[in-house]
């Protein structure tokens, strides 16, 4: 009894909290149904897309009086940009490499045009929240193609015993057809997707405690409230590998639950995390029209209108703090010079440890509330990429749009264990999992763009400690050592597809791979990170997700990006969308939702009349 009203008198008050929260701060007009236009042509001229996309930094080039300095181009810096952009504000943000877009940029090698962090999205359904948001932030320009239904295939086990399974998109044939592939299993799978949809759907309440005052997350923690408001905070802090041994003991099956790899075990991950991931694509895998440079393309003219701009081979060095340790500006690398940029706000895009670590002084760094923080993230695993160019069209090729994730034991805890704890001298030969892709088979407008060539992406994840000796040597001067183990592991990578792929075999005319100190040159990844920090259990508990949010201990200076809440294009963007919100000092999903639900409205009304 007491129990219970305690529980009821604590949810009353949130939502007073809540309440007082979202009506006293509406202010800014960000969200509109007429900022959007019908898609315009396909700009294919390199030179305007480089006019754009690669503007370079000069001190001219940056605006005078700005209201925000946003290190690092990705989609949460973009995203966080654009928004702040919508609300009048003028933002400059300033990218390391030489184009912008973070994971999204693309670039080409001998006539092959390559993405790479972007091979397939999902929840891009018309007027979902993230087609909404996107659609905001670059006026309708975007434009997306479904992968076939059936999107991704699993193959489990050793070559002459493989099994095979599809994994089909739609509301009710995802489940329908797991369910024709593992007979006897129904309700395993109904319980899996009666989780996923949970986890799915109650998400939001996990984000909020990013919004809501430190003291009242600890008050709910520590009174075992929180547990009481939802289940999803159980998912959350549950390891996958229990909640799947629950219902199911078929080992195929549980793989196939946890299957999208990022470098955790099952076992040492978040059941919200596996089961978000999986659920993305549940209405649908989808690949930007145009390919992933697509994202930065149309994103960047929106902060241009409010006098901003995105501006390349702008390397960061430090963040500058007044007296009061306020941010104030950052310093940017120009030859042997730095150049300050100053602004009133300073949001970061690259990653908490770049942030913490790399651009504030030592003595900021050994604050209490920046060490405890600290202490709760670890630095993710690493990616090693293939990228292979093909000789003749998606037709003549015989390859498809659907992609393949590839495991060599079906028991995926000890098989990534296993692997994450060989050393460099055990690597090759022994690389038990790959992601295969072509992403110019998920892009009607590759043909036209690139006629007559096909590409494939291959990746594993892989060590920053097997490539940590050449650490600090320069892109493409990396010695023969570093190649030869490189090109090694690219080879039995290859190799490994090309079983699955026999006809490819010599239509291969290039291959080029990526180690995790590529993603140190051109993500600025400080230890080659594929998806910034771990995404591990510790990440989803209360406390952690509370902490890692936008707003830092430092005044004026903000988080942005895969870090705020998770990995993705669509973990980038809602961390844009919570920065923004902690920036603005308004909650903008509100704003988002009243115009998803009139969007939604208009169409329902259209499609009757
Ligand atoms: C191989 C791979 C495949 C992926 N596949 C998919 C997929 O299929 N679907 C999906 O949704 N997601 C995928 N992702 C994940 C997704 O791309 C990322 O989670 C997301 O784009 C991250 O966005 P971000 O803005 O947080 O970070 P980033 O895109 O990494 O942006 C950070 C930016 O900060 C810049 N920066 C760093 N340091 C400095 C500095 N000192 N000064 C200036 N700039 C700096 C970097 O150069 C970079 O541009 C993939 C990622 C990888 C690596
Ligand atoms: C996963 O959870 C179970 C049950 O709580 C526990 O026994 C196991 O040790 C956990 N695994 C890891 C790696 O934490």
């Amino acid at each position: 009894m007491w129990w219970w009203l305690l529980s009821v008198l604590t949810c009353v008050l949130l939502m007073v909290i809540i309440i007082f929260l979202l009506t006293t701060r509406q202010r800014y007009k960000v969200f509109s149904e007429k900022c959007l236009r019908p898609p315009g042509p396909l700009v294919n001229d390199n030179k305007l897309r480089d006019n754009r996309l690669k503007r370079g930094f000069s001190v001219d080039r940056v605006p005078p009086a700005l209201d925000a300095v946003v290190i690092g181009s990705g989609m949460g810096g973009l995203t966080a940009a654009a928004l702040l952009s919508k609300a009048g504000k003028r933002v400059v943000v300033l990218e390391q490499h030489d184009q912008a877009g973070g994971c999204t940029h693309t670039f080409q090698n001998k006539g092959f045009e390559f993405d790479v962090g972007i091979h397939y999205l999902g929840q891009l359904h018309e007027n979902s929240l993230l087609k909404v948001a996107l659609d905001q932030i670059t006026e309708g320009q975007l434009q997306f193609t479904r992968l076939e239904q059936h999107f991704d295939t699993l193959v489990l086990g050793q070559p002459d015993q493989r099994r095979e399974y599809h994994i089909h998109a739609g509301k009710t044939e995802m489940v329908a057809s797991l369910k024709r592939q593992f007979p006897g299993e129904e309700e395993a799978i109904d319980e899996f997707m009666r989780l996923m949809k949970l986890a799915s759907r109650r998400t939001p309440l996990i984000a909020i405690l990013k919004i809501i005052p430190h003291w009242l997350v600890n008050f709910l923690v520590h009174t075992g409230l929180l547990d009481r408001i939802s289940s999803v905070f159980c998912l959350a802090t549950t390891n996958h590998s229990e909640i799947m041994s629950r219902l199911t003991q078929n080992k195929d099956l549980q793989a196939l639950s946890a299957y999208l790899f990022y470098g955790v075990p099952p076992k040492e991950s978040s059941f919200l995390i596996n089961a978000l991931l999986l659920h993305h694509y549940k209405r649908g895998a989808y690949y930007p029209r145009g390919g992933a440079s697509e994202f930065a393309f149309h994103i960047i003219p929106v902060i241009q209108q409010a006098g901003g701009t995105v501006l390349v081979r702008a390397p960061v060095q430090r963040i500058l703090l007044n007296q009061q340790g306020k941010a104030y500006g950052v310093t940017v690398r120009k030859g042997q010079e730095e150049i300050e940029v100053h602004a009133p706000v300073v949001i970061s895009n690259a990653g908490i440890f770049n942030t913490f670590q790399k651009f504030l002084p030592q003595y900021i760094q050994e604050k209490p509330e920046i060490q405890s923080l600290l202490g709760m993230v670890r630095h993710g695993m690493g990616s090693f990429l293939v990228f292979v160019g093909l000789d003749g069209t998606k037709e003549e090729l015989g390859i498809v749009s659907t992609n393949f994730w590839m495991y060599k034991d079906n028991d995926l805890d000890s098989l990534m264990e296993q692997y994450s704890s060989l050393s460099r001298d055990q690597v090759l030969g022994n690389i038990p999992m790959m992601f295969i892709t072509f992403p110019s088979a998920k892009d009607p407008t590759a043909n036209i763009r690139h006629p007559g060539k096909s590409c494939m992406t291959l990746l594993t994840m892989a060590r920053y400690e097997w490539f940590e000796e050449w650490e600090g040597t320069k892109l493409g001067k990396r010695g023969q050592d570093y190649l030869g183990l490189k090109n090694s592991m690219a080879q039995e990578l290859l190799d490994w597809a090309l079983t699955i792929f026999p006809q490819l075999r010599d239509k291969v005319v290039m291959v080029d791979a990526a180690t995790p100190l590529t993603n140190v040159h051109y993500l600025g990844a400080p230890r080659g990170e594929m998806y910034g920090a771990e995404h591990n259990l510790e990440r989803f508990t209360p406390e952690t997700v509370a902490k890692t949010r936008p707003q830092t201990p430092i005044d004026g200076l903000y988080l942005t990006g895969q870090d705020v809440f998770c990995n993705g294009m669509a973990g980038a963007l809602h961390g844009g969308l919570l920065c923004a919100s902690s920036v603005l000092n308004q909650i903008l999903y509100i704003d988002l939702l009243a115009l998803k639900t009139h969007l939604k409205r208009k169409q329902i009304n259209h499609k009757h009349t």
